[in-house]
């Protein structure tokens, strides 16, 4: 039973420079992309009561708040479920802040990125600080008692003092939860062709990553996963499905899910399937149930999948379960790649974790664990 679902909703009112998220402007197609939606869960979805749901972009926001209980309208949920909805701060209002409220949202994710206006201007966002701190007032206004906020650090011209001045601003706020990226620039985005001066380096941008770990600790923030640190109690129950390796539906263009093979009641390894939804809007919308890519996992690959995802965790892997799971001895045969990266882990109750060391190099470390 599939007990999670994300919803991508693909349109923004416009490209910022870093982005190169499958996201589009032409709200022309707002209407028929929602209808394709619809299809799309219609014919997917099994019915099942879902823990969490959550409604990521693009920008969700530019949903109506009719389109919005359509979509809504369309799952059964438990009763305490987490419904996480991602709005731009130039979206915020009070009214659709209450409507939000009224149908179920009980967790609000802002795209802040950061409190800084030079470099929100140099990043091609739309909004301002102050419309962020209007957007938190409404919200809180609103009943919001669950509000995330993304960060971004590394931006151009940012320095440490800067960003040290946008972590400060996260308990000032009475926000609960930050998800905290390192600014990337990928093919698609503007900045890939046209690369900013003053971005900072890499040892910069590992310094700040260290800085917010110290900082918000300090803020009695929790760092529960390599990008993410709550107060206690507002942990994404949706993102730690994720990295629990879980099942969870994906609907909408390029949305990405993950199920056994329906009819197993018990699955069995080999029938664990990956697949990623047609990633072109037009596409998409003619045949909402084509899929860009579909992957059937052997177990070796789905225990790969559970020390990776478990990893970027900084309570790290259960060994007992894995070994249980997967009938390994994991430290046996990983015993090479312990040894080898031994300054970088810890051992901890139930089996190993990364250090905020090893976290810095995490992608180089936990590749080792992909290629074995
Ligand atoms: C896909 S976006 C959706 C949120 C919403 N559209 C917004 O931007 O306000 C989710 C988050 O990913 C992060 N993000 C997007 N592109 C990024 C990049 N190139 N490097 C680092 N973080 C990025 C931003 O923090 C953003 O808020
Ligand atoms: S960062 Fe968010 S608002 Fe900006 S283009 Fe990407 S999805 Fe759209």
């Amino acid at each position: 039973m599939v007990k999670n679902a994300y919803i991508h909703i693909p349109f923004c009112k416009s490209k910022c420079n870093y982005c190169s998220f499958v996201s589009f402007c032409n709200l022309g197609l707002k209407n028929d992309y929602l209808n394709a939606l619809k299809k799309q869960i219609k014919a997917e979805y099994q019915g099942e009561s879902l823990n969490t749901i959550y409604f990521g972009g693009g920008t969700p926001s530019l949903l109506s708040i009719d389109e919005f209980r359509e979509l809504l309208d369309l799952f059964n949920l438990n009763k305490d479920v987490e419904i996480t909805f991602e709005a731009n701060p130039d979206d915020a209002n009070l009214e659709y802040s209450k409507n939000l409220m009224q149908l179920g949202v009980n967790r609000l994710s802002l795209g802040v990125q950061t409190f800084d206006d030079k470099i929100l201007q140099i990043i091609g966002r739309r909004h301002n600080a102050v419309q962020t701190l209007f957007a938190l007032h409404c919200a809180a206004e609103a009943g919001f008692d669950n509000i995330n906020i993304d960060l971004i650090h590394g931006l151009p011209t940012q320095s440490l003092a800067d960003f040290v001045s946008d972590l400060q601003k996260v308990e000032e706020l009475g926000i609960h939860h930050v998800s905290l990226y390192g600014l990337k620039i990928e093919d698609g985005c503007y900045f890939y062709k046209n690369l900013p001066s003053c971005l900072p380096d890499l040892d910069l941008q590992a310094d700040m990553y260290l800085k917010a770990v110290e900082v918000l600790k300090d803020k009695g923030f929790e760092h529960y996963e390599i990008s993410n640190f709550s107060l206690p109690g507002f942990n994404s129950k949706h993102n730690l499905n994720y990295w629990n390796n879980n099942t969870y539906y994906g609907f909408g263009c390029s949305a990405s899910g993950y199920s056994y093979v329906v009819g197993q009641v018990c699955p069995t390894y080999e029938t664990a399937v990956r697949y990623t939804n047609e990633i072109n809007l037009k596409k998409y919308i003619q045949n909402p149930l084509n899929k860009f890519s579909k992957q059937h996992l052997s177990e070796q690959e789905i225990l790969e999948e559970a020390i990776f995802l478990g990893f970027r965790k900084i309570a790290g892997i259960n060994v007992e379960e894995i070994n249980k799971k997967f009938d390994i001895d994991f430290d046996e045969k990983y015993s090479k790649i312990l040894e080898q990266y031994s300054e970088f882990f810890i051992k901890t109750q139930t089996g190993w974790a990364l250090t905020t060391k090893g976290i810095l190099i995490s992608n180089e470390i936990l590749a080792q664990f992909i290629a074995d």
